[in-house]
């Protein structure tokens, strides 16, 4: 996801502006309606989810050139045709279904699926669990107009299933889940949330209730006496344990940017991790333009497997999104079809450089992979540097 940090951002549409104001004007009457002061994650809540409002559970354009960002499965159809190895040798073993969480614009479930039915793996049910209504209807387009014929497999969901077999992927998808945000200052560590000013939405810290996220901000904090702000991030962290525990057999990836604990709650990192993505550029205001703008933090990978452990899962591996590319085999695919297709070959490697590049998304992107009933090296990980956790 190359971007660049850029301070001078453009101005939105009239009609965008206008949408913009409309959902400020709702979460004002939310923060009103809820004691003046709501937590960082409920802000996050309604500027991404808020329904018809929320950046993305409203029309606009998100992914790809013309919209806010680029994921990896936008860049290049070699991430989705690596992740279709992955997963065969998972449901050679353990049968079941793909089951992917957050599927943007539909295009990696597209070439996912259509990479497993080159193989003549091809799955009976491709699950996609989309919060978004608008993205839900985006996707279904998309795959109808490229697998006209296999569109009944394809499968919307609400809720993770009770039970799930098979493989299981998330790209980018817990990086957007609301987070809470800590702050240590002169008067100790506290909460951060949002208040109403005359000037708009602005941060007010509050001393932090009795609970997981203080036990857990004493635990990460590090020693000092200097001021420290960071995210905690125990919604994800639910998401993948709930995962974790409904799983019978299978294994479950998850690909996003961050680290491991110790690199994440470094002193360096005092000022957290919050990117709000916008036209291509990031910043760290997440009160600019609600509603036309992501708002995203790094991922503590530590935790996520530790949820992952304690719903009863294993951990099979942790490294780049480099090394486990690489590892399924991306330098075959890239070389492999017509030797005389000199320009699209030159173009597809340059995608993939931009997908393995250390400057770009090859060192900051990480996978996580945790499942249960498969006793063999898996895939991605077998020949990957594997990172401490
Ligand atoms: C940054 S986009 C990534 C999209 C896609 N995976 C890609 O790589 O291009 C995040 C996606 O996750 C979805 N999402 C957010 N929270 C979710 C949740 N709790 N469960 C499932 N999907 C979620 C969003 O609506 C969106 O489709």
């Amino acid at each position: 996801m190359p971007l660049s940090a850029d301070p001078i951002l453009p101005p939105p549409s009239p009609d965008a502006a206008a949408h913009s104001g409309r959902l400020a004007e709702h979460i004002a009457e939310t923060i009103a309606a809820e004691s003046d002061w709501i937590p960082f994650s409920r802000y996050m809540e309604l500027a991404l989810y808020a329904p018809g409002l929320g950046y993305y559970t409203a029309g606009a354009r998100k992914f790809g050139v013309e919209g806010d960002f680029i994921t990896a499965p936008e860049i290049s159809p070699m991430f989705a045709r690596c992740f279709a190895l992955q997963a065969v040798q998972v449901t050679d073993v353990v049968g079941g279904d793909i089951l992917e969480l957050g599927p943007g614009s539909g295009v990696f479930a597209a070439d996912l699926y259509s990479e497993l039915k080159a193989l003549g793996k091809a799955p009976q049910r491709y699950l996609l669990l989309e919060v978004s209504p608008d993205l839900r209807e985006r996707q279904r387009e998309l795959l109808a107009k490229r697998l006209p014929d296999d569109i009944a497999r394809f499968e919307w969901i609400d809720a993770l299933p009770d039970r799930i077999r098979g493989f299981v992927i998330g790209n980018e998808v817990l990086d957007v889940v609301p987070f809470d945000i800590v702050h240590r200052d002169r008067e100790g560590v506290r909460e951060r949330g949002v208040i109403v000013t005359e000037a708009g939405f602005a941060w007010d810290d509050q001393p932090l209730p009795e609970g997981e996220l203080k036990r857990r901000a004493a635990a990460v904090i590090p020693p000092g006496d200097y001021d420290y702000l960071t995210e905690i991030n125990l919604a994800a962290e639910a998401l993948v344990r709930t995962l974790a525990s409904s799983m019978e057999a299978g294994l479950a990836i998850f690909i996003d940017y961050g680290f491991a604990e110790h690199e994440y709650y470094h002193a360096q990192r005092s000022m957290g991790t919050m990117r709000c993505h916008y036209r291509h550029r990031f910043h760290g205001d997440p009160f600019f333009m609600p509603g036309l703008q992501d708002i995203t933090a790094h991922i503590d990978f530590t935790a996520m497997s530790r949820a992952a452990e304690q719903g009863g899962a294993e951990v099979l591996g942790y490294t780049t999104q480099a090394y486990f590319l690489i590892s399924c085999g991306l330098a075959v695919l890239v070389s492999s079809g017509d030797p005389t297709a000199t320009l699209s070959k030159l173009k597809a490697t340059s995608a993939v450089h931009r997908l393995i590049s250390p400057s770009e998304m090859g060192e900051l992107f990480k996978v996580l992979g945790f499942g249960k009933g498969i006793d063999q090296p898996i895939l991605g990980f077998q020949s990957a540097r594997h990172l401490p956790l």
